[in-house]
């Protein structure tokens, strides 16, 4: 599998927010992204700054208790936080269920999953680093080729 890496140090909330946004510019619906990373580590965050860029009003929250949160701008960010479930065969359901053309899937918690395919899959990986500072890894597959950082 041919990828493209990107790595980049955020030093705030708002600086992880605008390295989302700028990844967002680039989105044009059927990526699904996976953050990975500690409790508190900024995952949430990054997905604010990609649904504000995408034009999603209502405010981001994190979707623990929910699994899955939508949020409809330029295109439908669907938020998935799957902290607290287990059972594959619902997530795969779920999963196709929620994509589409104009719909970008972001997902918490999936490392476990067996049903993330890494070849369709942008891996973002973020790293806590002194104080406010977060190491940010992206692994973009070459079927997203296009987006840019
Ligand atoms: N550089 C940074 N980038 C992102 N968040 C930061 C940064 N520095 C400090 N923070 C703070 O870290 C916290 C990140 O919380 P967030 O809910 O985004 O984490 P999370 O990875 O989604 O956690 P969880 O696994 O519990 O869902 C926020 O309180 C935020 O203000
Ligand atoms: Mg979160």
């Amino acid at each position: 599998m041919s990828v493209t890496n990107f790595e980049f140090v955020s030093s705030s909330e708002n600086q992880t927010q605008e390295l989302a946004g700028r990844l967002a510019k680039h989105l044009v619906g059927g990526e699904i992204i996976q953050l990975v990373g500690d409790l508190g580590s900024g995952k949430t965050a990054f997905v604010k700054g990609l649904a504000a860029e995408l034009g999603c009003l209502e405010d981001v929250t994190s979707p623990t208790f929910t699994v899955c949160n939508m949020y409809q701008g330029r295109l439908l960010v669907q938020h998935c936080d799957f902290y607290r479930m287990s059972g594959d065969a619902l997530i795969e359901h779920e999963l196709a269920d929620m994509s589409g053309d104009d719909t970008v899937i972001v997902l918490e918690w999936a490392e476990n999953l067996s049903v993330i395919d890494p070849e369709k899959t942008v891996l973002i990986t973020i790293k806590p680093d002194a104080e406010d500072n977060r190491h940010f890894s992206f692994v973009i597959p070459s079927k997203y080729n296009y987006l840019q950082i």
